[in-house]
Protein backbone atom coordinates (compact mmCIF):
# COMPACT_ATOMS: atom_id res chain seq x y z
CA UNK A 1 0.00 0.00 0.00
CA UNK A 2 1.21 3.32 -1.37
CA UNK A 3 -0.53 6.38 0.76
CA UNK A 4 -1.35 9.89 -1.05
CA UNK A 5 1.74 11.76 0.16
CA UNK A 6 3.73 8.62 -1.26
CA UNK A 7 2.12 8.48 -4.28
CA UNK A 8 1.80 12.46 -4.65
CA UNK A 9 5.61 12.71 -4.03
CA UNK A 10 6.83 10.10 -7.14
CA UNK A 11 4.35 11.11 -9.43
CA UNK A 12 6.05 13.46 -12.24
CA UNK A 13 4.57 16.53 -12.39
CA UNK A 14 4.70 20.52 -13.73
CA UNK A 15 4.18 23.75 -12.02
CA UNK A 16 2.72 26.12 -14.66
CA UNK A 17 1.71 28.70 -12.26
CA UNK A 18 4.10 30.02 -9.96
CA UNK A 19 5.30 33.68 -9.02
CA UNK A 20 9.05 33.46 -7.91
CA UNK A 21 8.34 36.67 -5.88
CA UNK A 22 5.90 34.73 -4.09
CA UNK A 23 8.37 32.26 -2.83
CA UNK A 24 10.38 34.40 -0.77
CA UNK A 25 10.17 33.08 2.91
CA UNK A 26 10.01 35.20 5.87
CA UNK A 27 13.37 34.01 6.73
CA UNK A 28 15.92 34.78 3.09
CA UNK A 29 13.67 38.11 3.48
CA UNK A 30 15.49 38.85 6.62
CA UNK A 31 18.51 37.51 5.26
CA UNK A 32 18.44 39.53 2.34
CA UNK A 33 17.69 42.73 4.52
CA UNK A 34 20.39 41.98 6.39
CA UNK A 35 22.71 41.72 3.90
CA UNK A 36 21.55 44.74 1.86
CA UNK A 37 21.24 47.13 4.58
CA UNK A 38 17.83 47.26 4.60
CA UNK A 39 15.28 47.80 7.50
CA UNK A 40 12.32 45.70 7.85
CA UNK A 41 9.01 46.79 9.16
CA UNK A 42 8.81 43.40 10.93
CA UNK A 43 10.79 42.38 14.49
CA UNK A 44 11.05 38.49 13.59
CA UNK A 45 9.43 35.82 10.98
CA UNK A 46 6.84 35.14 13.38
CA UNK A 47 5.48 38.79 13.17
CA UNK A 48 5.76 38.48 9.15
CA UNK A 49 4.15 35.15 9.50
CA UNK A 50 1.34 36.90 11.52
CA UNK A 51 0.77 39.44 8.78
CA UNK A 52 -0.46 36.99 6.49
CA UNK A 53 -3.64 37.01 6.94
CA UNK A 54 -5.43 38.23 3.66
CA UNK A 55 -9.38 39.17 2.99
CA UNK A 56 -8.98 39.55 -0.52
CA UNK A 57 -6.32 39.58 -3.30
CA UNK A 58 -5.22 43.27 -2.76
CA UNK A 59 -4.64 42.91 0.94
CA UNK A 60 -2.07 40.11 -0.19
CA UNK A 61 -0.44 42.17 -3.47
CA UNK A 62 0.56 45.07 -0.75
CA UNK A 63 2.60 42.66 1.48
CA UNK A 64 4.20 40.94 -1.40
CA UNK A 65 5.20 44.06 -2.98
CA UNK A 66 6.98 45.14 0.09
CA UNK A 67 8.17 41.93 0.86
CA UNK A 68 10.27 41.95 -2.95
CA UNK A 69 11.98 44.91 -1.83
CA UNK A 70 14.52 42.94 -0.51
CA UNK A 71 15.30 41.73 -3.63
CA UNK A 72 18.57 43.60 -4.96
CA UNK A 73 21.49 41.98 -6.80
CA UNK A 74 21.46 39.56 -9.30
CA UNK A 75 22.68 37.13 -6.00
CA UNK A 76 19.48 37.55 -4.47
CA UNK A 77 17.81 36.97 -7.86
CA UNK A 78 19.05 33.60 -8.00
CA UNK A 79 18.96 32.78 -4.07
CA UNK A 80 15.27 33.28 -3.96
CA UNK A 81 15.36 31.14 -7.43
CA UNK A 82 17.23 28.24 -5.60
CA UNK A 83 15.74 28.31 -2.41
CA UNK A 84 12.34 27.65 -4.47
CA UNK A 85 13.64 24.53 -6.63
CA UNK A 86 14.52 22.97 -3.56
CA UNK A 87 11.09 22.95 -2.34
CA UNK A 88 9.62 22.00 -5.47
CA UNK A 89 12.15 19.18 -6.51
CA UNK A 90 11.42 17.01 -2.71
CA UNK A 91 7.59 17.83 -4.02
CA UNK A 92 8.59 15.49 -7.73
CA UNK A 93 8.50 18.72 -9.60
CA UNK A 94 9.80 18.38 -12.90
CA UNK A 95 9.30 21.55 -14.80
CA UNK A 96 8.38 24.84 -13.82
CA UNK A 97 7.03 27.90 -15.54
CA UNK A 98 7.67 30.83 -13.64
CA UNK A 99 6.35 34.06 -13.56
CA UNK A 100 8.16 37.22 -12.58
CA UNK A 101 7.33 40.87 -12.26
CA UNK A 102 9.76 43.06 -14.08
CA UNK A 103 8.49 46.20 -13.09
CA UNK A 104 8.09 45.55 -9.33
CA UNK A 105 12.01 46.26 -9.68
CA UNK A 106 12.49 48.22 -12.60
CA UNK A 107 10.32 50.87 -10.78
CA UNK A 108 12.37 50.83 -7.70
CA UNK A 109 15.50 51.27 -10.01
CA UNK A 110 16.86 47.78 -10.16
CA UNK A 111 18.24 47.18 -13.64
CA UNK A 112 16.22 44.74 -15.53
CA UNK A 113 19.30 42.45 -16.38
CA UNK A 114 20.18 41.73 -12.45
CA UNK A 115 16.49 39.99 -12.14
CA UNK A 116 16.71 38.13 -15.51
CA UNK A 117 20.19 37.09 -14.91
CA UNK A 118 19.96 36.02 -11.28
CA UNK A 119 16.94 34.60 -12.37
CA UNK A 120 18.11 32.75 -15.57
CA UNK A 121 21.39 31.59 -13.51
CA UNK A 122 19.31 30.20 -10.26
CA UNK A 123 17.28 28.04 -13.35
CA UNK A 124 20.19 26.70 -14.80
CA UNK A 125 21.83 25.40 -11.61
CA UNK A 126 18.39 24.18 -10.57
CA UNK A 127 18.35 21.91 -14.44
CA UNK A 128 21.70 20.58 -13.27
CA UNK A 129 21.85 20.22 -9.54
CA UNK A 130 18.11 19.06 -8.98
CA UNK A 131 17.14 17.76 -12.09
CA UNK A 132 13.91 20.47 -12.59
CA UNK A 133 13.90 22.30 -15.51
CA UNK A 134 11.97 25.76 -16.02
CA UNK A 135 11.04 28.73 -18.58
CA UNK A 136 10.28 32.34 -17.44
CA UNK A 137 6.84 34.02 -17.92
CA UNK A 138 6.98 37.57 -18.13
CA UNK A 139 4.26 39.39 -16.40
CA UNK A 140 2.99 42.64 -16.82
CA UNK A 141 1.23 44.50 -14.01
CA UNK A 142 -2.16 45.03 -15.11
CA UNK A 143 -3.04 47.79 -12.04
CA UNK A 144 -0.74 50.42 -14.04
CA UNK A 145 -1.29 51.48 -17.78
CA UNK A 146 -0.47 49.48 -21.04
CA UNK A 147 2.19 52.02 -21.86
CA UNK A 148 4.10 51.41 -18.51
CA UNK A 149 4.33 47.52 -19.87
CA UNK A 150 6.22 48.49 -23.13
CA UNK A 151 9.52 49.26 -21.07
CA UNK A 152 10.14 45.59 -19.74
CA UNK A 153 9.19 44.39 -23.19
CA UNK A 154 11.93 46.06 -24.66
CA UNK A 155 14.43 45.45 -21.92
CA UNK A 156 13.67 41.50 -22.49
CA UNK A 157 14.48 41.84 -26.19
CA UNK A 158 18.13 40.73 -25.85
CA UNK A 159 16.49 37.58 -23.78
CA UNK A 160 13.71 36.48 -26.18
CA UNK A 161 15.45 33.06 -26.38
CA UNK A 162 15.31 32.81 -22.87
CA UNK A 163 11.64 33.73 -21.91
CA UNK A 164 9.00 31.70 -22.90
CA UNK A 165 6.34 34.10 -22.79
CA UNK A 166 4.40 36.90 -21.11
CA UNK A 167 1.50 36.82 -18.73
CA UNK A 168 -0.70 39.50 -16.82
CA UNK A 169 -1.05 39.70 -12.83
CA UNK A 170 -1.30 42.07 -10.18
CA UNK A 171 -5.05 43.65 -9.36
CA UNK A 172 -7.63 42.04 -11.54
CA UNK A 173 -10.84 43.81 -10.74
CA UNK A 174 -11.42 47.23 -12.58
CA UNK A 175 -7.95 46.11 -15.34
CA UNK A 176 -9.75 44.22 -18.08
CA UNK A 177 -7.50 42.00 -20.26
CA UNK A 178 -8.53 44.64 -23.10
CA UNK A 179 -6.96 47.15 -21.42
CA UNK A 180 -3.69 45.22 -22.63
CA UNK A 181 -4.55 44.13 -26.18
CA UNK A 182 -1.38 46.19 -27.83
CA UNK A 183 1.18 45.15 -25.92
CA UNK A 184 0.36 41.78 -25.65
CA UNK A 185 -0.30 41.61 -29.94
CA UNK A 186 3.31 43.25 -29.43
CA UNK A 187 4.49 40.31 -27.12
CA UNK A 188 2.84 37.31 -30.06
CA UNK A 189 4.85 39.39 -33.02
CA UNK A 190 8.14 38.53 -30.70
CA UNK A 191 7.32 34.88 -30.81
CA UNK A 192 6.58 35.17 -27.26
CA UNK A 193 3.25 32.73 -25.67
CA UNK A 194 0.75 34.51 -24.08
CA UNK A 195 -1.14 34.13 -20.61
CA UNK A 196 -3.19 36.03 -18.26
CA UNK A 197 -4.62 35.80 -14.78
CA UNK A 198 -8.48 35.60 -15.45
CA UNK A 199 -11.44 34.52 -13.57
CA UNK A 200 -9.47 34.79 -10.13
CA UNK A 201 -11.82 37.63 -8.49
CA UNK A 202 -12.92 38.98 -11.67
CA UNK A 203 -15.95 38.05 -13.84
CA UNK A 204 -16.48 35.60 -16.68
CA UNK A 205 -15.88 38.92 -18.93
CA UNK A 206 -12.72 38.98 -18.28
CA UNK A 207 -11.77 35.00 -19.26
CA UNK A 208 -13.91 35.63 -22.30
CA UNK A 209 -11.92 39.05 -23.09
CA UNK A 210 -8.41 37.38 -22.49
CA UNK A 211 -9.31 34.65 -25.05
CA UNK A 212 -11.16 36.52 -27.82
CA UNK A 213 -9.12 39.99 -27.38
CA UNK A 214 -5.58 38.90 -25.97
CA UNK A 215 -5.58 35.35 -27.74
CA UNK A 216 -4.30 33.69 -24.96
CA UNK A 217 -2.47 30.24 -24.92
CA UNK A 218 -3.89 29.35 -21.08
CA UNK A 219 -5.56 30.99 -18.55
CA UNK A 220 -4.30 31.27 -14.90
CA UNK A 221 -7.06 30.72 -12.08
CA UNK A 222 -10.27 30.91 -14.33
CA UNK A 223 -12.64 29.71 -11.27
CA UNK A 224 -15.32 32.25 -12.70
CA UNK A 225 -15.50 30.61 -15.47
CA UNK A 226 -17.82 28.59 -13.97
CA UNK A 227 -20.62 30.58 -13.68
CA UNK A 228 -20.88 30.62 -17.53
CA UNK A 229 -21.99 27.99 -18.85
CA UNK A 230 -21.19 29.04 -22.73
CA UNK A 231 -17.75 29.86 -21.38
CA UNK A 232 -17.36 26.50 -20.07
CA UNK A 233 -18.22 25.19 -23.42
CA UNK A 234 -15.41 27.24 -24.90
CA UNK A 235 -12.76 26.16 -22.76
CA UNK A 236 -13.68 22.39 -23.15
CA UNK A 237 -13.82 22.88 -26.66
CA UNK A 238 -10.29 24.64 -27.37
CA UNK A 239 -8.74 22.11 -24.42
CA UNK A 240 -8.09 25.57 -22.87
CA UNK A 241 -5.25 24.92 -20.10
CA UNK A 242 -6.31 26.55 -16.59
CA UNK A 243 -3.62 27.39 -13.92
CA UNK A 244 -5.59 26.55 -10.53
CA UNK A 245 -3.92 27.08 -7.51
CA UNK A 246 -6.17 25.51 -4.50
CA UNK A 247 -4.32 26.67 -1.72
CA UNK A 248 -3.74 30.54 -2.59
CA UNK A 249 -7.68 30.48 -2.96
CA UNK A 250 -8.32 29.60 -0.09
CA UNK A 251 -6.25 32.10 1.15
CA UNK A 252 -7.57 35.11 -0.63
CA UNK A 253 -10.87 34.20 0.15
CA UNK A 254 -12.10 32.97 -3.11
CA UNK A 255 -13.56 29.68 -1.43
CA UNK A 256 -14.43 29.51 1.56
CA UNK A 257 -13.53 26.12 2.14
CA UNK A 258 -11.18 23.93 0.54
CA UNK A 259 -13.64 21.40 0.34
CA UNK A 260 -15.94 23.35 -1.74
CA UNK A 261 -13.19 24.08 -4.22
CA UNK A 262 -14.27 23.87 -8.14
CA UNK A 263 -11.36 21.73 -8.68
CA UNK A 264 -12.83 18.43 -8.80
CA UNK A 265 -15.97 20.07 -10.84
CA UNK A 266 -13.77 21.74 -13.48
CA UNK A 267 -12.64 17.76 -13.73
CA UNK A 268 -15.89 16.66 -14.02
CA UNK A 269 -16.52 19.25 -16.74
CA UNK A 270 -13.87 18.24 -19.07
CA UNK A 271 -12.05 21.79 -18.06
CA UNK A 272 -8.27 21.21 -18.89
CA UNK A 273 -7.47 21.75 -15.12
CA UNK A 274 -3.74 21.58 -13.83
CA UNK A 275 -2.81 21.98 -9.84
CA UNK A 276 -0.48 24.61 -8.82
CA UNK A 277 0.98 27.01 -5.56
CA UNK A 278 0.56 30.73 -7.14
CA UNK A 279 2.79 32.00 -4.00
CA UNK A 280 3.40 29.55 -2.06
CA UNK A 281 5.42 31.41 0.95
CA UNK A 282 2.29 33.62 1.36
CA UNK A 283 -0.21 30.85 0.76
CA UNK A 284 0.93 28.23 3.19
CA UNK A 285 2.37 25.80 0.94
CA UNK A 286 4.76 24.45 -1.93
CA UNK A 287 3.44 22.24 -4.79
CA UNK A 288 2.69 18.99 -3.35
CA UNK A 289 1.27 20.17 0.11
CA UNK A 290 -1.32 22.08 -2.60
CA UNK A 291 -1.99 18.67 -4.19
CA UNK A 292 -2.15 16.64 -0.94
CA UNK A 293 -4.49 19.07 0.66
CA UNK A 294 -6.78 19.48 -2.00
CA UNK A 295 -6.59 15.73 -2.73
CA UNK A 296 -7.68 15.48 0.73
CA UNK A 297 -10.28 17.84 0.91
CA UNK A 298 -12.05 16.77 -2.15
CA UNK A 299 -11.26 13.03 -2.02
CA UNK A 300 -9.82 13.35 -5.52
CA UNK A 301 -8.94 9.77 -7.02
CA UNK A 302 -5.76 8.14 -8.62
CA UNK A 303 -7.62 8.66 -11.56
CA UNK A 304 -8.02 12.22 -11.44
CA UNK A 305 -4.34 12.82 -9.60
CA UNK A 306 -3.11 11.02 -13.12
CA UNK A 307 -5.20 13.71 -15.24
CA UNK A 308 -3.84 16.50 -13.04
CA UNK A 309 -0.05 15.35 -13.64
CA UNK A 310 -0.83 14.64 -17.49
CA UNK A 311 -2.59 18.16 -17.87
CA UNK A 312 0.45 19.91 -16.16
CA UNK A 313 2.74 18.60 -19.21
CA UNK A 314 0.18 19.05 -22.10
CA UNK A 315 -1.02 22.77 -21.18
CA UNK A 316 3.14 23.58 -21.02
CA UNK A 317 5.12 25.32 -23.38
CA UNK A 318 7.82 22.18 -23.54
CA UNK A 319 8.26 20.55 -26.42
CA UNK A 320 5.60 18.12 -27.91
CA UNK A 321 9.05 15.28 -27.53
CA UNK A 322 9.27 16.31 -24.01
CA UNK A 323 5.58 16.25 -23.18
CA UNK A 324 5.11 12.06 -24.72
CA UNK A 325 8.38 11.09 -22.45
CA UNK A 326 6.67 12.23 -19.25
CA UNK A 327 3.22 11.16 -20.33
CA UNK A 328 4.44 7.57 -20.84
CA UNK A 329 6.79 7.90 -17.33
CA UNK A 330 3.23 9.27 -15.72
CA UNK A 331 1.40 5.48 -17.34
CA UNK A 332 4.27 3.56 -16.10
CA UNK A 333 4.29 5.34 -12.15
CA UNK A 334 0.72 4.86 -11.76
CA UNK A 335 0.46 1.40 -13.12
CA UNK A 336 3.26 -0.28 -11.22
CA UNK A 337 1.85 2.39 -7.79
CA UNK A 338 0.14 -0.04 -5.09
CA UNK A 339 -1.71 3.72 -4.73
CA UNK A 340 -5.75 2.82 -5.08
CA UNK A 341 -8.07 5.38 -4.28
N1 LIG B 1 -2.96 37.07 -8.44
C1 LIG B 1 -2.69 38.17 -9.16
N2 LIG B 1 -1.51 38.73 -9.19
C2 LIG B 1 -0.53 38.18 -8.49
C3 LIG B 1 -0.73 37.06 -7.72
C4 LIG B 1 -2.02 36.47 -7.70
O1 LIG B 1 -2.29 35.47 -7.03
N3 LIG B 1 0.45 36.76 -7.14
C5 LIG B 1 1.33 37.66 -7.56
N4 LIG B 1 0.75 38.54 -8.38
ZN1 LIG C 1 -1.00 34.10 -9.78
Amino acid sequence: MSDLPTFVQGLPKAELHLHIEGSLEPELMFELARRNRLDLPFRSVEEVRAAYAFGNLQDFLDIYYQGAGVLRTEEDFKDLALAYFRRVAADGCRHVELFFDPQTHTDRGIPFAVVADGLLAGMAEAETSLGVGSGLILCYLRHLDEDAAFPPLRMAEPYLDRILGVGLDSSEVGHPPSKFARVFRASRERGLKLVAHAGEEGPPEYVWEALDVLGVDRIDHGNRALEDPKLVERLVADGMTLTVCPLSNLKLCVVDDLAEHPLKRMLGLGLKATLNSDDPAYFGGYLGRNWIATADALGLTKAELVTLAKNSFTGSFLPPETVQARLAEIDAYASSSAYSQ
